[in-house]
């Protein structure tokens, strides 16, 4: 039986939700020659001894212990020397540069799942971030989405996850790797669906911290996830018409990550705090909020919608997508925060 070694590539919450799962389930097992080595290598370029010193992320998971067989290193390449499963939780900006880095340094026959929730735009189109991992180093890639806010994995609540897969072994060892009592995992062989998902859900969460902001209530927030969901689910279908599958989006990673999100998830929070300030006449910008409400953690769905929003508009489909291109219009200034439910207005045309 071959003893999997891993890596997680980001330390970020999440990334350290997800160590700590993974931990849970390699730690021991080195010594019976099972599955997985016991040692989870994380890569923490500035909190690497801090985690080695008290076994936690103090700036961005404090008080939750990531495991005693964690090991932080301050090198990606370090991380991911040896390694035969790499876990790639970084924000969705640094993708790209992190693969750069790992150009040749992965071993062969490696497998990845990404954890991140976005996309990048290229002249070229969309691409997906397992699609990035798959063609810049050669592996294949999984993906790993769900309602899964990161301080309540961390608190061992109960949550459910998908791991989307194109090949099925590499699909059942990460359900193996990550599988908990409290985080329930199913598989689904449609990993650009469940990707997307998890992308487009963060500009849907925008809209509903609009909604708090205006001190809506939950009708209106339902219409925002409401006319989201068939949004996320017509883009997706739209872009890979073949391969986008309904019933992806009454999994985990469609209606369920929407539906947690908007109710408690970051993005909500720094578009509800960026509607006040826009209200209150004294407006503040997205990236100042980032800086002072997340810590040094990323807000994903600002640059999403951006992206989303040149992919609608080079294939004329903002009418199509009414709730994402009136965000988007919303974020950038273009229409007030009081817009965020006008998104019926000049597009009759169906989804
Ligand atoms: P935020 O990034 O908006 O916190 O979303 C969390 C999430 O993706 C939960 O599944």
């Amino acid at each position: 039986l071959s003893c999997y070694k891993v890596a997680v590539i980001g330390s970020g919450a999440w990334a350290c939700a997800a160590t700590r799962m993974i931990a849970q389930n390699t730690v021991g097992q080195g010594e019976t020659a099972s599955e997985f080595a016991d040692e989870v290598r994380i890569w923490a370029r500035s909190q690497h001894e801090a985690i080695n010193e008290t076994g936690e992320n103090p700036v961005h998971f404090p008080g939750i212990s990531l495991g005693p067989n964690v090991r932080a290193v301050a090198s990606v390449e370090e991380a991911v020397a040896d390694a035969d499963l790499l876990v790639f939780c970084v924000p969705h900006q640094y993708v790209q540069r992190v693969c750069k880095q790992l150009l040749g340094k992965v071993k062969p026959g490696a497998k990845a799942i990404s954890l991140t929730k976005g996309m990048r735009v290229t002249r070229e189109g969309p691409q997906l971030i397992s699609q990035m991992v798959r063609r810049s180093l050669g592996i294949d890639c999984c993906v790993l989405m769900g309602a899964n806010i990161a301080e309540d994995v961390g608190a061992e609540q109960v949550s459910e996850a998908v791991i989307g897969y194109s090949d099925l072994e590499s699909g059942e060892v990460f359900a193996k790797l990550f599988e908990r009592p409290y985080f329930r995992v199913s598989l689904l062989p449609d990993p650009m669906g469940a990707e997307l998902c998890g992308t487009l859900k963060n500009i849907v969460a925008l809209g509903a911290g609009m909604v708090d902001g205006l001190d809506l209530g939950p009708n209106s927030k339902a219409a925002i996830i409401r006319q989201g969901l068939k949004e996320m689910r017509g883009f997706a279908q739209a872009l890979f018409p073949s391969a986008v599958r309904d019933d992806t989006f009454l999994e985990s990673c469609g209606v369920g990550d929407l539906v947690a999100t908007c109710i408690g998830g970051r993005n909500r929070r720094v578009a509800e705090e960026w509607t006040r300030a826009a209200l209150s006449g004294s407006p503040r910008s997205w990236s100042d909020l980032e800086t002072d409400l997340l810590k040094g953690q990323k807000l994903q769905g600002v640059s999403t919608s951006n992206e989303v929003q040149e992919v609608l508009a080079a294939r004329n489909w903002e009418q199509r997508f009414p709730l994402f291109t009136t965000i988007n219009r919303i974020v950038n200034g273009h229409l007030p925060p009081s817009s965020v439910l006008d998104y019926k207005e000049g597009s009759r045309a169906p989804l």
